[in-house]
């Protein structure tokens, strides 16, 4: 049978048979590769992670997460401001909530001035065109750890959705640019958006945890916010199963369809294959969060000097790229972007 270049039953071929194709040409130097290069990272590709707590003038480092510190406002906008002048575009607020503030009724959460809507006030103030970006979901103010309340040892659902609004149209109201809602509650997303629709926020963007596993790879961030003691059993009955690939699609279609303007699929690496697919079936703003985990199990192998920190925090980041994402949520943000400019 005649070879054909270029033809072929079922897909396009692009390879001929050895000699005429050597993949290998493109590949001898880097300004070849340069040219064939699919994917690119950029520090606009960022949204960077950080975590807040009361007090002036002082960061606490968090021990399962080398190189990270819970921060005070004031050293919150001058490590915001680092960022957006490296080119990070947004950054994402967590609060750390001492423990004996913590409380069943979690009114904190759409308290005015809590520590989380005070923080975001301060950084419209300083850098008025960096994004910021919330969390939504009780689990920093709740006693029993969770992203809902607790009765009767059950997360329920509908009541949480109504506080979930009350929190996302507090931070709406404190300049928040987006609202994330991570607490996968059924619901959520709309009543959110119609409550930001009533309040006159119409320009106040969603990004949804819309594929949000049960995942172990957490656990650094539950310290870092002051949950892990708290938390009594697992989020198995809101946050999904690590074995199912097509509720996620579902829960992606969900929520665009109730005014989620982009989604996020969390974790990040071992989710690859999600990400491709929510990008493939919806084509909609799709970021990824390489979660705290994943940041120590790099941070942790590169300091016993069994990986290399740069070149493995690169190739991490960019496998979101190739899987389709827009941009990805990272606790490297500000040393990718840094590196990025040399
Ligand atoms: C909770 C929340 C979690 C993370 C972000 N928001 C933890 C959880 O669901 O228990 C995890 C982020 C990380 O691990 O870096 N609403």
């Amino acid at each position: 049978r005649p070879f054909t270049l270029f033809k072929g039953p079922a897909m396009t071929r692009t390879t001929a048979p050895f000699p005429l194709t050597r993949l290998r040409r493109t590949r001898k130097m880097e300004s070849l590769r340069g040219l064939v290069r699919e994917n690119h990272l950029a520090a606009s590709d960022l949204i960077w992670p950080v975590f807040v707590r009361e007090g002036m003038d002082d960061a606490t480092p968090i021990d399962a997460m080398p190189g990270v510190s819970r921060l005070t406002i004031d050293r919150l906008v001058g490590a915001a401001t680092e960022a957006y002048d490296l080119g990070i575009p947004a950054i994402c607020l967590f609060p750390y909530i001492e423990p004996d503030l913590k409380t069943e009724d979690c009114a904190g959460a759409w308290d005015n001035d809590n520590l989380v809507n005070r923080a975001i006030r301060a950084l419209k103030d300083a850098l008025p065109d960096m994004a910021v970006m919330t969390d939504v979901a009780l689990d920093p103010y709740n006693i029993n750890g969770h992203d809902g309340f607790v009765v009767d040892g059950e997360i329920v659902n509908d009541r949480t959705v109504e506080a979930l609004v009350k929190m996302a149209v507090a931070q709406a109201r404190a300049g928040a640019d987006i609202i994330g809602p991570s607490d996968m509650m059924d619901g959520r997303i709309g009543a959110i958006r119609r409550a930001l629709e009533a309040e006159g926020y119409d320009k106040v963007s969603i990004m949804s945890y819309a594929a949000k596993y049960a995942s172990g790879f957490y656990g650094p961030f539950r310290d870092a916010v002051g949950a892990s003691g708290a938390l009594k059993g697992d989020k198995k009955t809101y946050q999904m199963d690590p074995a199912n690939a097509d509720e996620a699609l579902r829960l992606v279609e969900r929520d665009l369809l109730e005014g989620a303007d982009m989604v996020m699929v969390k974790p990040g690496m071992p989710y690859l294959d999600i990400c491709r697919q929510v990008k493939d079936r919806f084509g909609a703003p799709t970021f990824a969060y390489q979660v705290s985990g994943e940041y120590a199990m790099i941070v942790a192998a590169a300091q016993n000097g069994w990986l290399d920190r740069d070149k493995v925090v690169m190739e991490s980041l960019m496998c979101f790229k190739r899987a389709g994402c827009n941009g990805i949520l990272t606790y490297f943000a500000p040393e990718v972007a840094r590196a990025l400019k040399v």
